[in-house]
């Protein structure tokens, strides 16, 4: 992979959206057409052997490259959102966040017991939000759990992927 090509697109927006974080701005990944067919090629690569029947899409910067992804793939795509979004009955997890609790939420008739799962979004900090998520999808019990960031802030926070169970395979470009 292109590392270098990635990087070079990446914004990094100092004390945003609070002092002291500094905010890795994918738009600018998106937005160049080079970064994101690099992007998609290679999360294409990492999964095409996968059997993936559905992206997961986190909100709101997980949904660009799950569609993308799906489409090569050959699977679909499901969104899981905060709550009020989504119009049909939903499924919730709710997660601790710095203040406060969080939810989010996937159509209850969105993921059988047949399907494999790519759980996908732009980025893993703490991880609370993808392990909510992780813990969300097996509500719906599918064959097997994958999970993919574009980046993941390793150094920052270190002890994320702890978080996962054993089975669930993570993987990250950045
Ligand atoms: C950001 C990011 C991830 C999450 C990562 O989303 O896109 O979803 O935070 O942080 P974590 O690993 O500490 O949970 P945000 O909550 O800003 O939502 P948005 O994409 O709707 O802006
Ligand atoms: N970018 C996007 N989302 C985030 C970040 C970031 O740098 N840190 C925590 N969530």
């Amino acid at each position: 992979m292109n590392n270098q090509l990635l990087l070079d697109h990446l914004r990094c927006i100092p004390d945003w959206p609070i002092k002291g974080v500094n905010f890795r701005d994918v738009t600018t990944l998106f937005k160049s057409p080079e970064a994101l067919n690099e992007i998609t090629n290679e999360m294409f690569k990492l999964y095409k052997d996968k059997e993936i029947t559905k992206i997961v899409g986190i909100e709101s910067r997980g949904f660009v490259m799950s569609s993308a992804v799906a489409v090569k793939l050959g699977a679909g795509i499901v969104l899981c959102r905060k709550p009020g979004k989504l119009p049909c009955e939903t499924v919730q997890e709710s997660y601790a966040k710095e203040y406060g609790i969080d939810t989010i939420e996937i159509h209850k008739d969105a993921i059988s017991e047949k399907d494999t799962i790519l759980l996908h979004d732009d980025l893993l900090a703490t991880g609370g939000t993808m392990k909510a998520a992780c813990n969300l999808v097996k509500k719906f019990h599918p064959k097997k759990i994958y999970c993919n960031f574009i980046i993941e802030l390793s150094s920052e926070f270190p002890n994320s992927r702890k978080l996962f169970d054993k089975d669930v395979e993570i993987t990250s470009l950045l």
